[in-house]
């Protein structure tokens, strides 16, 4: 652990005036083949999609595809693809769990309640980023201090003890408009739901518009309470599969 603080502390020092795409850079030097960055096709993973691919960097880019995405959110991948010429590799729930989760609570068991939920999460996200992430040293992600309070005391840079790598959040003090005007700059391909209200985008069953001023999480798990609304991507336990047919 100490290795791993006195790393980071590296890390964060040589970071020090240096672009997105320059620090990644002395990411994958220092860690060839083993930077990974994990995109849902939001505003900002487009961002960083653009940076590592424009710049041509050996970070690696995946998404875990969780079978109930947002039809917008797959032609954003489509297009994405074909706008960089690369192929986004996707990660997927392990099949036998997910048809035994199905088959005992049904499809829609995450409004029911929140164990069905986080079991739902866990097995079409938590776990399949387990096995995304296994070898890898850095995990880039897009996560945004704006986003909720639980991510305002964030650093750019910690250490994920539940998969055991480091990560890197390049956009976390960026605002909104600083992600829309980049997109915007640098003519990315973006998901056309921004431009209906939606924030963070999720699972399309799990996933609404927000209104002005509303809490950005506000479309996330809206039947539940604020305080539970993590699906187990970013926090430092892994929530234990809780329900599936035996
Ligand atoms: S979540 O924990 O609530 O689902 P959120 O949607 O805010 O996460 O996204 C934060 C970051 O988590 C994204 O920028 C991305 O790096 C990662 N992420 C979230 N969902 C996915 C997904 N389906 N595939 C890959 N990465 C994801
Ligand atoms: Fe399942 Fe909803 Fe979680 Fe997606 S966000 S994995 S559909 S509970």
């Amino acid at each position: 652990m100490n290795y791993t603080q006195n790393a980071i502390d590296l890390l964060l020092h040589q970071s020090n005036g240096l672009s997105i795409s320059e620090f990644l850079k002395v990411l994958t030097d220092q860690y060839p083949g083993q930077v990974t960055f994990s995109s849902s096709f939001s505003y900002e993973d487009q961002a960083i999609t653009h940076e590592i691919l424009s710049n041509q960097l050996p970070v690696k880019i995946f998404t875990l595809d969780t079978g109930r995405m947002f039809p917008e959110t797959y032609s954003v991948w489509s297009s994405t693809n074909a706008t960089y010429q690369t192929h986004i590799k996707a990660y997927y729930p392990n099949e036998q769990k997910l048809q035994d989760f199905v088959e005992a609570n049904g499809p829609n068991s995450f409004y029911e309640s929140v164990e069905n939920r986080k079991a739902c999460c866990f097995i079409r996200k938590v776990e399949p980023l387990k096995r995304a992430l296994a070898g890898n040293a850095i995990w880039v992600t897009g996560l945004r201090a704006e986003h909720s309070p639980d991510r305002k005391n964030l650093p750019i840079l910690e250490w994920d003890e539940a998969n055991q790598v480091i990560k890197y959040h390049p956009l976390l003090h960026w605002t909104t408009e600083d992600v829309k005007k980049y997109i915007q700059i640098n003519r990315v391909p973006y998901n056309p739901l921004h431009d209906r209200g939606f924030v963070s985008i999720g699972c399309a069953p799990c996933t609404r518009a927000i209104q002005p001023g509303e809490d950005f999480r506000a479309g996330r798990w809206w039947w539940e309470d604020a305080d539970k609304k993590e699906c187990g991507l970013h926090v430092h336990e892994a929530t234990p599969l809780a329900t599936s047919a035996s």
